[in-house]
């Protein structure tokens, strides 16, 4: 009910933000129906920030929210960087791409947070890290209500200390990035996560992980979730902005397809197994972000050749429970109780 009132929403499900899935149609789809829309800004600038959250408010009056990546500012080792770029040269090879231009990306953290401010989400959350104190600040003078990444007990422990509202916690079932921020945690199953976190935290728990079902849905919030986060669920959507390729590889596979590789970015993330990640497998790689910028023009390559094998094809342990629909049709699927 907290969560519920506190967003202003109708179902306790948060649209999980995808960075690079989420247009303003399907975000904005998500909020119309009920349910928390969420713009996954993390690789974005302040203007583009500005710009997509403009387009979602042009779509809805409800409330959504913008997921932010928090940097963590690596030192750039232009040996290390250099290794890693010969290290890909066969892929691109194979793509007909033997060299290709990597820009490094900067991060405008700081210039989001300005963007959140004057925009005004209704929430607005954060992976791969916590805000410095001041920003907490900030956001909550602006009537922000922030939500924080775990996937650790200490880690939520951290989120709940540091201010923040809600946390949502990831499981080791979930697709795309772990928003792991302290030194190499376990990966631990969703139902132990919250088990462990359920009686320590104050804040509202919001479950995330392989959550593809009615009843999946209602066992973690019977066990004390507030709300849960679904993102692979939704890949396959009319409004989903993943490539054509990589929906159909979503809809192809099986249960047990999905692997941990940090092979595309310097960060640990599950996806679908493609020939990319079985090369590259002892190859060596570059710390996140760098080696997300190496990798970037290879896979957006990989989309315009509709080959899915060199593509980052980000999934969770339910992408076979996936279909073909719109956002509408796996809203109503959740809701209901088969
Ligand atoms: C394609 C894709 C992109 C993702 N991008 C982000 C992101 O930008 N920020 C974030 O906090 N989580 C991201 N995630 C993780 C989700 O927030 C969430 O933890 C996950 O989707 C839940 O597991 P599920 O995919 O099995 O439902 C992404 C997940 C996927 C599948």
């Amino acid at each position: 009910m907290f969560f519920k009132q506190t967003l202003g929403i109708q179902h306790p499900i948060v649209q999980a933000p995808m960075a690079g899935v989420t247009t303003p149609d399907f975000v904005a789809a998500c909020t119309e129906i009920g349910i928390l829309g969420s713009i996954g800004a993390g690789y974005l600038s302040a203007t583009e920030t500005r710009t997509i959250i403009r387009q979602v408010k042009a779509r809805t009056n409800g409330p959504y929210s913008v997921n932010l990546f928090v940097p963590d500012n690596t030192p750039f080792d232009q040996k290390q960087i250099r290794v890693a770029y010969e290290a890909l040269k066969p892929i691109g090879e194979q793509l007909g791409m033997p060299f290709w231009k990597a820009s490094l990306s900067e991060p405008d953290f700081h210039g989001q947070i300005d963007v959140i401010i004057e925009e005004k989400p209704a929430s607005c959350s954060f992976t791969f890290g916590i805000p410095a104190v001041e920003s907490v600040e900030r956001l909550h003078d602006a009537g922000i209500l922030l939500i924080g990444t775990a996937t650790t007990l200490d880690e939520a422990m951290a989120v709940q200390q540091a201010g923040l509202d809600m946390v949502v916690i990831q499981g080791a079932e979930a697709g795309g990035h772990r928003g792991s921020f302290l030194p190499e945690g376990p990966l631990i199953p969703l139902d132990d996560l919250l088990a462990e976190v359920r009686d320590v935290l104050q804040i509202p728990i919001i479950a995330a992980g392989g959550i593809a079902t009615n009843a999946r849905m209602t066992e973690l919030m019977n066990k004390g979730a507030t709300a849960v986060q679904v993102g692979t669920a939704f890949l396959a959507t009319a409004e989903s902005g993943a490539a054509p390729v990589y929906k159909q590889a979503v809809l192809n596979a099986s249960s047990d397809d999905t692997v941990i590789t940090r092979i595309f970015s310097g960060r640990p993330a599950r996806g679908i197994r493609n020939r990319f990640i079985d090369q590259m497998d002892q190859s060596p790689i570059a710390p996140y972000p760098y080696q997300n910028d190496l990798t970037k023009r290879i896979r957006k390559q990989a989309a315009v050749q509709n080959n899915a094998e060199f593509l980052s094809l980000w999934a969770g342990t339910s992408v076979h429970c996936t279909q073909a629909g719109t956002v509408e049709s796996v809203i109503s699927r959740l809701l209901t109780k088969h």
